[in-house]
């Protein structure tokens, strides 16, 4: 059952009527559900019961502290690829032995302060960047646990602006290089390798790219095996797809779970996983109220006070997130576009919508808990939205509503 459903002509999180967290906080606020969170974890987490595993929350779908922490508490390790992302978890109370540090671009200042921490694994994205963390761990004595994300040339058949497994794309290392570049590793004093990395990209909704490149990847460990190279673990990054829309049919959690520990039948290393969507996209609401109302010849448009800042994916991926009013009615429904008041033709949350709405109504955009305030802007000058927490029948501000002097206190005047 879903965390976001009605009641008594309400829609409510968990047992929250949304009408009462607008009149309380105000709008536009996220508004995620604890059990969600959880369950969404859980399920995850059971479903590779029998073959050791550690999930790595992907961060970058939702940073906020309490969320971190909320993970953090079940168990959860964490998928990071920035110092910031490192010291959030890290205030979030996450365990530094449970980190991998993944991304292309790694600044020396980061992997010092992630060899400081003590991180499970760099999962290194280039040659250069194997030189450097040798180097720089050299200098601080210390040993540099490190995986290479290999990029298995596989179509994950998603947005072409997330898919990252495929050559011409500037994520790991080549997989015909990934063998000379183990070996490279070996050779290098301030180095352990502990493990082999992949994530081909993001809101997949077929198993078969997950296989093919499991596939390739069990390729390279049998490999590396056969040449002395021994891994404690095998990452297959993140990348599950979740339910935007109900023509949409992501595999479930147990095929793409069944599907892999199939293609690892056999093998004693740890999995590692870097879901991020799959974890928080359905626990969260973006919540919005309708401002103005402007019938049009061509079109009718709902100018809402939510806008692209605050929910990117609609205008830079034209992603489809379900819009539901926060209070059942029977009136007619008409066709709509939904939009914010922000300065740009694509600054739209959703599009040919077919909802009766009025001035003043609450409207939940659906699916908005991953990649939703994480790639949030000020853009016009906008404070960033509220994030609330509702757990049972209470609610928690996660993170207060930005105010505008906020927005320009790093800003000087000239002289
Ligand atoms: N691991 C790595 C190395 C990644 O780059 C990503 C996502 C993940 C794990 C988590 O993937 P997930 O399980 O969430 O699919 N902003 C886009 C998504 C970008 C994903 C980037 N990398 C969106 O809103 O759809």
């Amino acid at each position: 059952m879903s965390a976001f459903a009605y009641r008594n002509g309400g829609l409510h999180a968990e047992d929250v009527p949304l009408r009462e967290i607008a009149a309380q906080h105000g709008t536009p606020c996220y508004v995620y559900s604890r059990a969600a969170l959880t369950a969404a974890y859980r399920d995850f987490d059971t479903a590779f019961t029998g073959h050791d595993h550690l999930i790595c929350y992907a961060v970058k779908a939702n940073a906020n502290l309490a969320i971190l922490n909320l993970f953090a508490r079940l168990g959860s390790g964490f998928d990071i690829v920035s110092g910031g992302e490192l010291a959030r978890v890290l205030a979030a109370g996450g365990d530094p032995r449970k980190i991998v540090f993944s991304g292309v671009g790694k600044t020396a200042i980061e992997i010092r302060d992630a060899l400081n921490a003590g991180i499970l694994c760099f999962n290194v994205e280039s040659a250069s960047e194997l030189e450097r963390i040798n180097q720089i761990a050299g200098a601080l004595n210390r040993l540099a646990p490190v995986s290479l994300r290999v990029n298995p040339d596989v179509d994950a058949k998603t947005h072409p602006y997330i898919a990252t497994g495929l050559k011409e794309n500037k994520f790991g290392v080549a997989y015909d290089d990934a063998l000379t570049l183990y070996q490279r590793a070996r050779g290098l004093k301030h180095l352990k390798i502990t493990g082999i990395d992949c994530h081909i990209g993001s809101q997949l909704t077929d198993v078969a790219p997950f296989t093919a490149a499991a596939e390739r990847v069990m390729a390279l460990v049998r490999s590396l095996h056969a040449d002395g190279i021994a891994l404690s673990h095998i990452d297959l990054g993140g990348g599950l797809g979740v339910q935007y829309q109900a023509e949409e049919n992501p595999p479930s959690i147990n095929a793409y779970a069944a599907a892999i520990l199939k293609g690892v039948a056999g093998r004693t290393e740890k999995l590692l996983f870097e879901p991020g969507r799959f974890l928080t996209a359905n626990a969260g609401v973006l919540l919005t109220r309708v401002e103005y109302l402007k019938r049009g010849d061509e079109r009718n448009f709902a100018v809402v006070d939510g806008a692209m800042n605050d929910l990117m994916r609609p205008a830079l991926y034209d992603a489809w997130h379900d819009i539901l009013p926060a209070a059942q009615t029977t009136d007619q429904p008409e066709t709509w576009e939904i939009v914010g008041p922000v300065c740009e033709s694509g600054d739209f949350l959703g599009r040919n919508r077919r909802l009766a709405i009025h001035e003043g109504d609450l409207l939940a955009i659906r699916s908005a808990g991953a990649y939703g305030m994480s790639m949030s802007s000020n853009y016009n000058t906008r404070p960033r939205a509220a994030e609330i927490m509702v757990d049972g029948a209470a609610m928690h501000v996660i993170r207060k509503r930005e105010t505008v002097a906020e927005l320009f206190a790093n800003e000087t005047l000239l002289p």
